[in-house]
């Protein structure tokens, strides 16, 4: 394959209930559908990507998240999110096709995912540990890399979203900057699709998988936009194609409920 596709599922919200409603969405209705639209126009991914709020509060949801997710075949990548539960998310999502955190390897590239939950806080910050593992993948493996978390490392331009992002970025950005082969960040939580550049690293948010958020807000707002994935083409050249696909089929519309 002289590319590797990767599609980019975030913030689903899930819970137990397969009729529970976030912000008047079915989060596991939209979830389907759009996985549904991702699988159709892109049938030869080689992952799934999962950045956070995998449920929301609801340890229950990861079991419906197992449902969705367990028999696809193909290796689905996880970090938590504000609204994860760690613990009850490492237990029912132990074992294939399931990685949660770590470093994912394929076709020239790793996908560094890190854990920037941090307890009762809305907010994300890197621990010590992991961004000592951060530095340690980055230097054990100098494939292109695609780097992976929960919360925003940089501003969105957003009063309330920039008040709940990665608590100690400078503490990422001075890994990163230590290491050229970084192709890319990519992230979950903002609800809305973004795309930078940070020196030669290029950044990602993807909007959700159910309702999202006003970009530009100071304060929070719902943006009426559908649910979304985005698709990665991570090239050997260490090139990133990309496109966020937003999902407006009849199964994907939004309740009125
Ligand atoms: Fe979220």
């Amino acid at each position: 394959m002289p590319v590797m596709n990767i599609l980019q599922f975030t913030d689903p919200h899930l819970y137990g209930r397969i009729d529970g409603k976030l912000r008047g969405v079915e989060t596991d209705t939209t979830l389907r559908a759009v996985m549904a639209d991702a699988f159709a126009n892109c049938p030869d991914h080689a992952a799934l990507l999962v950045t956070g709020d995998l449920v929301q509060d609801d340890p229950a949801g990861y079991i419906r998240f197992r449902q969705i997710f367990g028999g696809l075949q193909k290796p689905v990548l996880c970090v938590p999110g504000n609204h994860d539960i760690p613990d009850a998310m490492r237990a029912e999502l132990r074992g294939a096709p399931f990685q949660i955190g770590g470093t994912f390897h394929a076709e020239g590239w790793q996908i560094v995912m890190l854990d920037s939950y941090e307890e009762g806080e809305v907010g994300g910050r890197l621990s010590q540990q992991e961004l000592e593992r951060l530095d340690d993948a980055l230097t054990q493996s100098s494939t292109h890399a695609l780097v992976c978390l929960h919360h925003h490392p940089v501003h969105m331009r957003s009063r309330w979203l920039d008040g709940i992002g990665l608590a100690n970025a400078e503490d990422f950005w001075r890994i990163l900057d230590l290491h050229r082969h970084v192709r890319g960040v990519a992230w979950g939580h903002v609800h809305q699709d973004f795309q930078g550049q940070r020196g030669s690293v290029r950044l990602f948010a993807t909007p959700s998988t159910g309702a999202q958020f006003l970009p530009g807000s100071d304060k929070f707002a719902i943006d009426s936009r559908p649910p979304a994935y985005r698709r990665f083409t991570l090239a050997k050249d260490g090139s990133i194609a990309t496109q966020v696909h937003w999902v407006t089929a009849p199964a994907a519309r939004r309740a009125t409920g």
